[in-house]
């Protein structure tokens, strides 16, 4: 019978267990039900307070599967049992538990162990675990001593460097997750562009004082800074839409290096406007891409990739906070394994490398020549800044809305003439001779 599993946080999973004393038909019925309810879970491992059982009980199994490489170990039931040696050498590896569904804690542990116990009938048992088969045995006698995963949770140090709206979401995500401590962010104190606008501060030292982080403000990265960032001696650096290049010097810091989130699947647009090349290129899918950096433009080693269907009505604005929150998403799946070394990242395919270029307000600019088609993705790509606009009769005339018709002819649904406020297309065509067509090539 499968049994229900308690998750975090039960008081049962806390409490005490007691040794097995009888091996009699209760037990038998309760540890087949433990396997068919770790299998029924995809489990690799069961202790008995997860089924709310205090008794000191574990089953675990693995079988190998393609997606990974980690050696298999048969179904093993164990009472009683004990760690009677450990090895001295530790690793750190990314563990996940039934009782937290969907988590991934970075968990370090002796390498080896040798647990004495009793079988499912109470005959002496001696397991010589290792790798895999060695973490399970000590995650589930932790279980039997009321300790859970997240007990072993050494926080990372983090340094965060952002400046615009982009990485919002990445450092409130960071924040929350338990298994890393910002040591600081970083951000431009210079009077900075916001989607076109000039805003006085940066909204992510906004974020990080209402977090009560602490916000280290440059104007450049000179040796001040770089000092300052190694008193902090950080583990990793978070880089996301932060305004500079980080040199060398810096990013070889942290221990792990400095990571950035880009909205793009890398190597493709490379540069500082990924999101709007995808939407001007036409591009059917987009996402985003953690790299390692180096000192080329977005050209380190890939850590990990998330893609996403670049939809026809989406424009810039709608997919920024789209990847933006995909981006935290994935950095938080990504660390972990990347901080266990369980992920190896692996170099960007150059020859297959492309460029995204900064755009001025001219970009906006359209003719009547124009084809419908770059028309109509520039509406998207430019909302809200540059916008698209298009000169006639000594009138500037924004075109802020558009779709295509059954026939696939560009129809305009709204402008904004110079001065004016934005109103429907007929309207204005009724006040103005102009007629706004754009051709179908
Ligand atoms: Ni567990």
């Amino acid at each position: 019978m499968k049994l229900e599993i308690l998750t975090d946080p039960n008081p049962i999973l806390r409490k005490p267990t007691e040794e097995v004393a009888r091996f009699d038909m209760e037990l038998q019925t309760l540890i087949d039900d433990m396997v068919e309810t770790m299998r029924a879970n995809d489990g690799i491992g069961l202790a008995a307070p997860q089924v709310g059982v205090s008794k000191k009980i574990v089953v675990c199994e693995f079988e190998p599967t393609s997606k990974n490489d980690y050696p298999g170990f048969p179904l093993t039931v164990i009472c009683n049992p004990k760690i009677k040696t450990k090895s001295n050498k530790e690793c750190k590896m990314v563990e996940g538990c039934l009782s937290f569904p969907g988590i991934g804690i970075m968990v370090k542990r002796p390498k080896d162990v040798q647990v004495v116990g009793l079988d499912r009938y109470g005959k002496p048992i001696e397991i010589e675990a290792d790798k895999l088969f060695s973490r399970v045995m000590q995650h589930e006698i932790d279980h039997l001593n009321s300790t859970l995963m997240i007990d072993h949770i050494e926080a990372a140090d983090i340094v965060f460097f952002s400046t615009g709206k982009f990485g919002l979401k990445t450092l409130e995500a960071l924040n929350s997750d338990p298994q890393y401590r910002i040591r600081a962010v970083v951000t431009d104190s210079k009077k900075l562009k916001c989607r076109g606008k000039n805003i006085e501060s940066s909204p992510v030292k906004e974020l990080a004082k209402k977090l009560g982080l602490n916000v280290v403000e440059i104007t450049s990265l000179d040796e001040e800074f770089t000092k300052k960032l190694k008193k902090l001696k950080p583990d990793l650096g978070v880089v996301i839409d932060f305004g500079y290049i980080i040199p060398k010097y810096l990013f070889e810091i942290p221990k792990f290096g400095i990571v950035n989130v880009h909205p793009s699947l890398l190597p493709k647009y490379r540069g500082p406007t990924p999101i709007q090349s995808s939407i001007l290129d036409g591009a059917k899918k987009t996402g985003v891409t953690i790299i390692k950096i180096d000192e080329g433009v977005d050209s380190g080693p890939i850590l990990s990739q998330a893609e996403a269907r670049l939809t026809k009505s989406a424009n810039f604005e709608i997919l920024y906070d789209y990847l933006a929150e995909a981006g935290a998403g994935l950095l938080l799946d990504t660390l972990p394994y990347y901080l266990t070394h369980e992920l190896k990242p692996t170099n960007q395919n150059e020859a297959k490398a492309s460029y995204s270029k900064m755009f001025t307000k001219k970009d906006g600019e359209v003719t009547l020549q124009t084809p419908a088609v770059e028309v109509e993705r520039k509406i998207k790509a430019f909302y809200p800044w540059p916008g698209v606009y298009i000169n006639l009769n000594n009138l500037t005339i924004q075109i802020t809305a558009a779709h295509f018709d059954r026939e696939k002819n560009l129809v305009i649904d709204r402008v904004k003439p110079a001065g004016k406020g934005e109103m429907n297309y007929d309207d204005f065509k009724r006040g103005h001779k102009i007629l706004l067509t754009f051709p179908n090539s």
